[in-house]
Parts: C-alpha cells; structure tokens; sequence
C-alpha cells in the first residue's frame, strides 16, 4: 500500500535529522581527532555511520512504499566542543529528542492506521533504547573520570575497540 502524505512526511524530515545525527558525531569525532583522543574520536566516527544506515533504513522505506523522497539541506553543526563531557552530554540530550522525533512518527502512523509503518519503526524504538544509554553512560564515565588524565586515556583505550556493524540489515546465519 502507498505510504500516506503525512507519514511520508514525518520520515521524511526523520531522514534529514538521521543525517544531521551522522553530521553531529562527524564533527564530534573530528574535535577528539585534534584532542589526540582517537579512541573517542573512532567511537564517535562509527557512531556517524551508525546515523547514515538509520537515514538509509528511512530512505529504503520511503521508496519501498511509493512515496516521494525529499532531501533539503542539513543543518550545520558546531566545531567549537571544547571537551569530550560536552559533548556526549549533548550526544544525550540529542538521542533523547530524536528518541521523540519516533515516538511521534509510531504516534502518526498509529493515527494512519498505517501498521507497516509502525512495524518498521519498532526496530527504531528499541535502537533508541541502546543510543540514549550509550552516550548517557559515557557522559557518567566521563564524570567520574574528572581531570584525571590517565582515566581519560583508559577510556580512549576502550572507545577505540568499538566494531560498525550495519544493524539495519538482517545478521549473516551462523556458519555450521
Ligand atoms: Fe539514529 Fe542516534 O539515532
């Protein structure tokens, strides 16, 4: 069944928001770059790729259902941060509101009665469980480490092993 205007509509600008979502940890990842903090700096990056395949997901979605994709222009982002707590601390607060941005997307596709819609984004509301309780828990970490220079490596150390896996595509079966 096409996919009606007004939730076509609302992944539409969710599309646009998944890319300024990419965009915002990019710019994160390139201050930690210059901080010589690369551990964060290539958690922050996969982070960023992670953003890309949400907008994907949208995006296949849109034209899976024989909608009309639009793409305006993304929002620029800050390059000021001055500290990685800044920063994850707004990588919060931005996933609690993206976290909204779905639950009102589900809201109006409940409204629609469009249950294919609502379907695909269960997948968004649980990965929004994990995005909100990974920045939140390394903003806590990054309190408890203070000024401590060496905590604050230790973290970079353990930032750095973070793997991109395309969550959005189903996981390759066990080989037997
Ligand atoms: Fe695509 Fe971080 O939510």
């Amino acid at each position: 069944m096409k996919i009606g205007k007004k939730v076509e509509d609302a992944i539409n600008s969710q599309i646009n928001a998944e890319l300024y979502s990419a965009y915002l940890y990019l710019g994160m990842s390139a201050r930690c770059t210059e901080m010589n903090l690369r551990g964060i700096a290539h958690w922050l990056y996969v982070q960023a790729q992670e953003e890309m395949t949400h907008a994907m997901k949208f995006y296949r979605f849109i034209l899976d259902r024989s909608g009309h994709s639009k793409l305006p222009a993304i929002e620029g982002v800050r390059d000021d941060w001055k500290a990685p707590l800044e920063m994850f601390e707004a990588a919060y607060e931005h996933e609690k509101k993206v976290t909204g941005m779905i639950n009102n997307i589900v809201d109006i596709a409940l409204a629609e009665r469009d249950h294919a819609t609502a379907s695909m984004l269960n997948w968004f509301v649980d990965e929004q469980v994990e995005e909100e309780a990974n920045s939140s828990e390394i903003a806590e970490k990054l309190k408890l480490i203070g000024g401590s220079n060496d905590g604050l490596l230790q973290l970079d150390k353990e930032l750095a092993l973070r793997v991109f896996v395309d969550r959005t595509q189903p996981a390759a079966p066990a080989q037997p």
